[in-house]
């Protein structure tokens, strides 16, 4: 039997994680064979409806479940974890302006990046999903000085496969007979799914299967908005299939993506003529708990046109926030260099061997 791991969900007692605790219990996330603590936080005053949700958990007498934890601090609620799943943000209220909705939640993802920082299990891996998730994502990262910038993850999952599953639809084939789909940049109306290196059933090219018109004038466009489209016909959010995408990410992150692409919102270093130092989404390949961004792919002008847009909006996020990034990680983060020779991105090691390390018997 395996040793248990901790996985830390925030934002637990939310309409995503009302589906993601419920899958990650069950073993869908990390295995059928490896037990899980749960460490759920939440804000105090949800702290009641928590403890309802903790209640189902327990009536499901799930087999792999070996403890939950409920904490309303990420100090108290981020001790010892292996992976954390930090769905909790501050929602965007009436009149509120972009830029507070950025500084309210830089507030909240600078204590969170401090939190993983002084008490997470030292190869923590720990993945963005409220928004707006890459720049969170950088707040996050950019407070945890003592852990590496490739531990951190904005959640562009859930784009790649609308991306997959809205094109299969359209071929009328299984969205696993297509492979090379990936979405490039911000999770926002400017992210760019890029369907030229696709295939289907392994040899044909995606991109001359459809017309350039529909790809341009109407998947894109349907992409990028997908989660207003959901609201206006379910009048909620979506929550089932972002809880499947931050399943399938962490999933992949962890045990690998078994040779197929996926998108990952992860730093930048400079790769594809990226801006070093921002969470951008790459299409990547996952082994060993690590990934790599795939290199080399041609990039056409329309392609580059829209993979500078979203840059540019992430770049703006960042001006926004600066003032709360510290410096002293400003080096690490916009320091990477990419290997010439195998693709494989380089990260500074960021980590510090005297502190406490719990390796459990697992595979990252
Ligand atoms: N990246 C993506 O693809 C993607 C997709 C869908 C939704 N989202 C985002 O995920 C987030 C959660 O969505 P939801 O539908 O579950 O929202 P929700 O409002 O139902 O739940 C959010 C929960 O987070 C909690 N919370 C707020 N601040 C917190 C903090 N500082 N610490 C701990 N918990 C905190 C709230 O109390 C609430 O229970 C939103 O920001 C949403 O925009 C991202």
């Amino acid at each position: 039997m395996k040793q248990p791991v901790r996985i830390a969900v925030t934002g637990a007692a939310g309409n995503i994680s009302y589906s993601l605790l419920f899958k990650i219990a069950a073993g869908e996330m990390l295995g059928p064979d490896q037990p899980v603590i749960l460490q759920l936080v939440e804000i105090p005053q949800a702290m009641d409806k928590l403890r309802g949700v903790a209640m189902e958990l327990e009536d499901c007498a799930f087999p792999l479940v070996h403890g939950i934890s409920l904490h309303d601090n990420p100090f108290d609620g981020f001790r010892g974890i292996h992976y954390a799943m930090l769905v909790g943000a501050r929602p965007r209220s009436k009149g509120m302006e972009r830029a507070d909705l950025l500084e309210a939640n830089a507030v909240i993802f600078a204590e969170q990046g401090k939190a993983l920082n002084e008490v997470a299990n030292r190869d923590v891996k720990a993945l963005v999903v409220g928004n707006p998730a890459n720049t969170n994502c950088l707040i996050l990262s950019r407070n945890a000085p003592n852990l590496a910038p490739s531990q951190f993850c904005a959640m562009t999952r859930l784009d790649h496969n609308r991306a997959l599953g809205i094109l299969g639809n359209k071929l009328g084939v299984n969205p696993s007979d297509i492979d090379g789909v990936c979405v490039w940049g911000n999770h926002s109306p400017t992210m760019y799914p890029d369907l030229h290196h696709a295939q289907v059933l392994g040899d044909e090219a995606a991109i001359d299967m459809i017309d350039e018109k529909w790809y341009k004038d109407e998947y894109t466009p349907r992409i990028q908005k997908r989660g207003a489209e959901i609201i206006e016909w379910r009048g909620l959010s979506s929550a089932a299939s972002a809880a499947q995408a931050a399943l399938d990410h962490m999933h992949d992150w962890a045990l690998g993506s078994d040779g197929r692409v996926v998108s990952m919102g992860i730093i930048s270093d400079g790769s594809y003529g990226v801006a070093k130092g921002i969470y951008y989404s790459f299409p990547v390949l996952c082994e060993f708990g690590s990934y790599q961004i795939i290199q080399n792919l041609h990039i056409n002008d329309y392609g580059q046109a829209m993979m500078k847009k979203t840059e540019q909006e992430l770049l703006e996020e960042k001006a926004a926030v600066d003032h709360l990034l510290p410096k002293e990680t400003a080096a690490s983060r916009e320091e990477l260099g990419t290997s010439s020779r195998s693709g494989q991105t380089e990260f500074d090691a960021g980590i510090d061997t005297g502190e406490s390390y719990y390796k459990a018997d697992r595979i990252c």
